[in-house]
């Protein structure tokens, strides 16, 4: 396909409009390292690379668009938690960010348990061989369907979150003959979003029972209450992308409030807390995520020190990563379609894909980057939006980024850190078919979940 550049795009920073954006990079064809997985490079033809194998190559085998995972880089970020947080504390990897039998084998292989939230992925993992007491249950309102599966096949524990499901869970498990595992999930006050947390008046959610007006403290009581349950632990989570660990210091100082209450009402010391998720990753060159080290020691230090001040034996920890675990391990890889250039606007960048397979530019106002892969090139950078193909204005899956002027249909480029909430929220919009996911390691690429195709969408509409 002819590659032909575009004048008319906007180029230089005195002349460009309003938007997300910093300057253009210094140099289009680097790839950061923040954004990339671990095993992404370019080799000596300018193609990028990622496990050993070319993009050009891989877009040939699989198809675009479709979803690359670096399965060392996968694997390496589930060993540094489990590592991080050491025998003392248990990692629940989030299985609403990306889930497949795949990554429940690597989980399971790698030590970590998981966190579930609906009887989909309940049953992906139980078929994939995750041990159903390394299974942790959530959900605002599980079906007494669901409740029952997770009682009967054992989960590790179920998280409470209602005064209802207090009861429900109870009689199941009763009605069964079991004692089930709980924790309630409690609303501390607090939400934390990327930089920012705000500590009051957050309870205006449908998640958890809140501390406030000693809520929590009755749904313990309860809980206590019944042969059904064995109350093992508090649970909290306060929000998502967070990288200002001030959030979960305020948190955790609350819940632990919390457990030398019921010390002193019941005489029970609850053996665990879970802190939940929402660690930050870099979408952008701008972000500065932690390190899961650092994260793990500074929340077992504020743990430890409420406790101690408390005067209560320290809990174990629990936390629930999924972002911080798959998103940055895989990228979206698309096909350029047409190159648009809008006088003193920006360049639209058409991709074969869009909302359909990465909703949360469009539902989130999310920032990511984009590269082009098949080549390098040393032309100007051009200000660009990459837009899907769905018949909808707001299908953009990059809002602001520079790409180079000579950019052109047939071109691939991708979009980095998209592991995470990209294929567990696609949509067939449009009757698009979801794409595939293709884990890459040493060399091997094979589908992991595969691209849908037409027949299955004729197969599901029975009228
Ligand atoms: N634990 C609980 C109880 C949660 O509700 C969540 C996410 C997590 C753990 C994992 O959070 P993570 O570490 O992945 O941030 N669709 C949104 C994110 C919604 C997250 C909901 N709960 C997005 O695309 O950003």
């Amino acid at each position: 396909m002819s590659r032909s550049a575009h004048p008319a795009g906007p180029r230089h920073a005195d002349v460009l409009p309003e938007g997300h954006y910093s300057a253009p990079p210094a140099d289009l064809n680097r790839l950061d390292p923040k954004v990339w997985a671990r095993t992404v490079e370019r080799n000596a033809q300018g193609v990028v690379t990622v496990g050993g194998r070319g993009v050009d190559e891989l877009a040939e085998e699989f198809g675009t668009p479709a979803y690359f995972l670096d399965e060392s880089d996968f694997r390496a970020r589930c060993r540094a938690w489990a590592d991080a947080f050491g025998s003392d504390a248990d990692v629940f990897y989030a299985g609403k960010a990306f889930l497949s039998r795949a990554i429940v084998r690597w989980l399971k292989e790698e030590g970590l348990n998981l966190d579930v939230c609906s009887g989909g992925e309940l049953t992906t993992a139980l078929d994939a061989g995750m041990p159903a007491e390394r299974i942790a249950f959530h959900g605002n309102n599980k079906s007494e369907d669901e409740i029952r599966r997770a009682v009967s096949v054992g989960v590790g524990r179920i998280v409470l979150d209602s005064f209802q499901e207090i009861v429900r869970v109870a009689h199941i498990a009763e009605s069964l003959g079991k004692r089930q595992r709980v924790q309630i999930r409690v609303t501390v006050g607090v939400e934390a979003h990327t930089h920012e947390f705000i500590a009051t008046a957050h309870e205006d959610q449908k998640f958890g029972i809140a501390l406030a007006g000693g809520q929590a403290a009755e749904a313990v009581r309860r809980a206590l209450r019944l042969d059904g349950l064995e109350l093992i632990g508090i649970h909290s989570h306060i929000g998502s992308q967070i990288f200002d660990m001030a959030g979960f210091e305020v948190s955790a100082r609350r819940v632990v409030q919390l457990l030398a209450e019921v010390r002193d009402e019941h005489g029970v010391e609850l053996p665990e807390i879970d802190l939940g998720g929402g660690l930050g990753i870099a979408y952008t060159s701008d972000d500065d995520p932690r390190e899961p080290h650092h994260i793990a020691k500074a929340l077992t230090e504020i743990v430890t020190r409420e406790c101690e001040a408390a005067g209560l034996r320290t809990p174990r920890i629990s936390v629930e990563p999924g972002r911080a675990i798959v998103g940055p391990t895989a990228f979206t890889l698309y096909r350029v379609g047409t190159v648009k250039p809008l006088e003193g606007l920006r360049t639209y960048v058409s991709v074969d894909g869009g909302m359909s397979d990465n909703i949360r530019t469009a539902l989130y106002d999310a920032e990511y980057s984009v590269s082009l892969v098949s080549r390098t090139s040393d032309a100007e950078p051009m200000l660009s939006r990459v837009v899907g193909k769905h018949c909808e204005s707001g299908d953009i899956v990059v809002k602001d980024a520079f790409l180079p002027s000579d950019l052109a249909p047939g071109d691939l480029i991708a979009v980095p850190a998209t592991g995470a909430y990209c294929r567990s929220m696609a949509s067939n919009y449009n009757h698009a078919l979801r794409p595939p996911v293709v884990a890459v390691s040493d060399g091997e690429a094979r589908v992991i979940v595969r691209r849908e195709t037409e027949e299955d969408l004729l197969r599901l509409d029975v009228g």
